[in-house]
């Protein structure tokens, strides 16, 4: 962060005809701000900026997005290069360390992550708790919150090598959890992890596999989910991010923070939205209805909103979903199913959508989610799962995240202040008086 000598904002309070000199602060690439640390102590006067839409939380080096040229960089590589030319471990190693890995440090993260893919057996107990019917995001919820009881010796936030410990186990055993939560659901035994397969390997071996007989790993399917890791392994400073970084900002454990961003993850406004994708394409059923429902996402009376489809920050295509996009034809083709009906009437909603003056004035274009539903359906995971697909993917993001913020020594509790408009000061009224 530098901040440019003489640059600044000048602010005129007209209530009082007081002027007060902000600094802009400039990052290495991307809009400047303004830096309001002071505002309050020098004016009186807080900030007003609810869904934070004009409000940088952190300073951070991990995530860049230029979002009105559909632009993704994790540490200033395209997001297409990264989902085209490396596996999922090699941006984990990427986000979390900084740095591309070379092949010996490839190697050794690949080791340390694979050793560590099991979970204490207590857990497993501790899952058969739940009803067979508990969706698998309030699983996933409670058993990564519940980490923090099982791995005592990698809690001290302030050993760096404990952060690390933590990092690599929470990467590590992540897909071990949603595919437990998976097999409990459908009531078949637990899967327990292989050594010798790639991470998104092993997890569709821990999701698919069953005892009776050998696992036969698919290229075509396990490149797709590593793929679709990649495409969600972080994006700056979005709900479940800055979630995480919140309740890690007092102190708390890393384990309860992740499961603290699962559960803001689990929306249908973020993770939960391919699941909605999928449940409104279902709805829509056929092309001839795909009028009826775009009037109604138009409509501003209408709750219904076209899912997959907008972003906070992306006025652009999305550059995920069209690696995405490009995932889905490779699967459906490999799968025999490129015929699929769901994805001929995505692609016929995509294509109205994006003549139509209202998304067209909106900026409203495709997002990650659109196609990652029917790519996961075509791969055989129930609806269900989709989200926790995403928080599996996303862990790596938080918990980088995470550590960066543990890391800055400017770090501070997150603690906002808000525009109050409640009742003022009044007297107590005892109940006989009350009604
Ligand atoms: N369908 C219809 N209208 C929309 C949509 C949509 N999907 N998205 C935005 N709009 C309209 C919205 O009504 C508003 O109109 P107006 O200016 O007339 O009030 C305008 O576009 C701006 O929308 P906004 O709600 O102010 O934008 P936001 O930045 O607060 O919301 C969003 C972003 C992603 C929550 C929203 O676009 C949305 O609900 N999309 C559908 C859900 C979805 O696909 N979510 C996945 C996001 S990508 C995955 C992730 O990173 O988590």
């Amino acid at each position: 962060m530098t901040q440019t000598k003489n640059d600044s904002v000048t602010l005129t309070d007209n209530r009082n005809g007081k002027s007060y000199t902000l600094p802009l602060l400039d990052g290495s690439t991307g809009p400047s701000v303004i830096d309001v640390r002071k505002l309050y102590s020098e004016t009186g006067h807080f900030t007003f900026d609810p869904g934070y839409t004009s409000t940088g939380s952190c300073e951070s080096k991990i995530t860049y997005i230029d979002g009105d040229n559909g632009i993704l960089l994790h540490r200033g590589y395209r997001i297409e290069d990264l989902a085209s030319k490396c596996t999922f471990l090699e941006v984990a190693y990427l986000l979390l360390y900084g740095e591309l890995p070379d092949a010996a440090q490839l190697e050794e993260f690949t080791k340390t992550i694979t050793y560590h893919t099991m979970v204490h057996e207590q857990l497993s107990f501790m899952l058969r708790g739940f009803r067979r019917d508990a969706h698998p995001m309030a699983i996933m919820c409670g058993t990564t919150g519940a980490l923090s009881a099982f791995y005592h010796d990698s809690l001290d936030i302030l050993d760096p090598r404990q952060r690390e410990i933590s990092a690599h186990r929470l990467i590590a055993k992540i897909p071990t959890m949603a595919a437990m939560a998976y097999k409990y659901s459908v009531g078949q035994p637990f899967v327990y992890p292989r050594n010798e397969l790639s991470y998104a390997g092993n997890f569709l071996q821990m999701m698919f596999g069953v005892p009776a007989e050998n696992w036969k790993d698919n290229p075509v399917l396990t490149k797709a989910m590593d793929r679709i890791f990649i495409l969600h392994a972080d994006h700056e400073q979005n709900a479940s991010t800055s979630t995480v970084r919140m309740a890690g900002s007092s102190g708390a454990n890393p384990f309860a923070c992740i499961a603290a961003g699962i559960a803001s993850l689990w929306g249908p406004a973020h993770g939960g939205a391919n699941e909605a994708v999928l449940k409104m394409l279902n709805e829509i059923g056929s092309k001839d209805r795909i009028p009826e429902f775009l009037a109604r996402a138009k409509d501003k009376n209408d709750p219904f909103r076209l899912m997959g489809f907008g972003h906070r920050v992306y006025k652009n295509y999305d550059p995920r979903a069209s690696v995405m996009r490009e995932s889905c034809h490779e699967v459906l083709d490999a799968l025999g199913k490129r015929n699929d009906p769901l994805l001929a009437l995505a692609m016929e909603l995509e294509r109205i959508a994006l003549e139509d003056p209202y998304f067209v004035e909106k900026k409203l274009f495709p997002n990650v989610d659109f196609y990652s539903g029917i790519i996961l359906k075509a791969m055989g995971f129930p609806v269900e799962m989709f989200t926790v697909l995403f928080a599996v993917a996303r862990t790596v993001g938080w918990i980088a995240q995470w550590k960066e913020m543990i890391e800055d020594p400017a770090m501070k509790i997150g603690r906002p202040r808000q525009l109050y408009t409640g009742a003022t000061e009044r007297a107590f009224v005892p109940l006989s008086g009350r009604g």
